[in-house]
């Protein structure tokens, strides 16, 4: 395979645009070493892109941020490449995680301070609290379908379990839920590298009014929710703006939902693709928690994490990279990273895993990783528990994908019970 077979491939990826097997591109890139370079998705620049591929080289990088850092403003003065993959008109609306400062796209103080704010909220002591909640909606939800012997595993289950929970945690009224899915979904789908959907700034900038209006209510009637308590640490002065705040809801909403859908029926379509996994999995529901960790480790929710910036030149494993060169990390690829993990291409339901990349690493690591494991462990022994004998209604060819910037989902799964 030729360094541009390669480029065009990993890009064709990276644009959403492919609907070929991420996972033989990977393999194939995986070969020809930890770190490869790709031609800029966005078009010429002065600096080099990367592909980071190997486990060992992938954790090198994120857990370095005195070289590597998520910003780009902070190295010289160029362009944010957010502004560049779409269309950023410049408009009166609130900014969201993606146009504004949030906890994802900045470093050093700023991040610590941000992240520090909600990290109580996320422990993984405070998720077990929220377990008998999680296990009640997941009730919920299969006594709606439970006598129809059939339902959409992704419209029915997989997307309203995540929403419904983070809408808890944060105090989005229920009547609110449908628009942050249409937004939501519209944002995932519409981000790609190169790709230029108008849509997309539409739906951040209504996103960005709607959580401005349901903060102002909020502020006159408080309860006892996490924006409530977000917004009492804005008044108190210094440890969050305004635009900050903003920021910090519409990212907590987006990624407290879309990916652990995708999780949970991501993970379920894994699971129809290797039955005997599934008996296993039927047959023993205390393996469901580390199944939950392989079906992440096999084909979890995020592609890539978001690319780091080199801030000075620096050389690993043989390559040159220099300042300002960016850095897109292949979580996908690096959790089969076939030195690492023995038939790392194999879906095993109990294979003791001692670490992998879905949910990233170092201090961007996932937030709300505690959350999704026990949301990811309510839903799947839930549904296995109660529907035991379900299947795929379609053949897996027909199953439609849906590829995005950073991460892979199912619209639509529809089974039987
Ligand atoms: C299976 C589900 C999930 C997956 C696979 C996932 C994946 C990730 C990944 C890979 C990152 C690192 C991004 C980077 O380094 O550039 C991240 C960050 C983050 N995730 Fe998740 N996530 C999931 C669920 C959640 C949930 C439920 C929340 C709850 C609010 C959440 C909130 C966040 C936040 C706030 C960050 C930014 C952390 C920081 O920059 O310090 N995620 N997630």
């Amino acid at each position: 395979m030729t360094k541009s077979n390669v480029s065009n491939q990993v890009l064709g990826l990276l644009s959403g645009n492919s609907k070929e097997n991420p996972f033989h591109i990977f393999a194939n890139v995986r070969e020809m070493g930890p770190i490869i370079p790709i031609s800029n998705p966005m078009g010429e620049t002065d600096n080099q892109t990367w592909i980071v591929v190997h486990m060992e080289e992938a954790i090198q990088i994120l857990k370095n941020s005195k070289q590597f850092t998520v910003d780009p403003t902070t190295i010289e003065e160029k362009d944010d490449y957010r502004e560049k993959i779409y269309d950023t008109e410049q408009t009166t609306a609130p900014d969201t995680f993606f146009t504004g400062k949030s906890m994802l796209f900045v470093d050093g103080i700023d991040h610590r301070r941000l992240r520090m704010l909600v990290s109580k909220a996320f422990t993984p002591r405070f998720m077990e609290g929220l377990r008998p909640r999680i296990q009640e909606i997941a009730d919920e939800l299969l006594d709606e379908v439970q006598s129809k012997g059939e339902m959409d595993l992704v419209k029915d289950y997989a997307y309203p379990l995540p929403i419904n929970v983070i809408s808890e945690m944060l105090g989005v009224p229920y009547a609110d839920r449908e628009k942050l899915k249409i937004w939501s979904s519209a944002i995932a789908k519409g981000l790609g590298w190169g790709k230029q959907d108008p849509t997309v700034a539409k739906h951040l900038q209504e996103f960005g009014e709607y959580t401005k209006l349901l903060v102002d209510k909020k502020r006159k009637q408080p309860s006892e929710d996490l924006i409530s308590q977000l917004i009492a640490i804005e008044e108190e002065g210094d440890r969050l703006n305004e635009a900050e705040l903003i920021s910090m809801i519409t990212l907590l909403i987006f990624a407290g939902h879309e990916t652990t859908s995708n999780l949970i029926a991501t993970g379920a379509m894994m699971l129809f693709e290797h039955p005997e996994q599934l008996e296993l999995l039927k047959n023993d529901l205390s393996l469901v928690p580390s199944a939950v960790e392989e079906l992440l480790r096999f084909n979890g929710p995020s592609t890539s994490v978001g690319p780091r910036f080199a801030k000075e030149d620096i050389e690993i494993s043989g390559q040159k990279i220099k300042k300002g060169d960016m850095m897109l990390v292949m979580v996908k690829a690096a959790n089969r990273d076939e030195k690492v993990f023995a038939d790392s291409e194999d879906l095993e339901v109990d294979r003791k895993i001692e670490r992998h990349l879905a949910f990233g690493y170092g201090m961007h690591m996932c937030l709300g990783s505690p959350l999704a494991r026990v949301e990811g462990d309510v839903a799947f022994t839930t549904l296995l528990k109660r529907m035991p004998k379900l299947r795929l209604k379609i053949p897996t060819e027909e199953v439609q994908w849906q590829f995005n910037l950073s991460s892979q989902g199912i619209d639509s799964l529809p089974i039987s019970f």
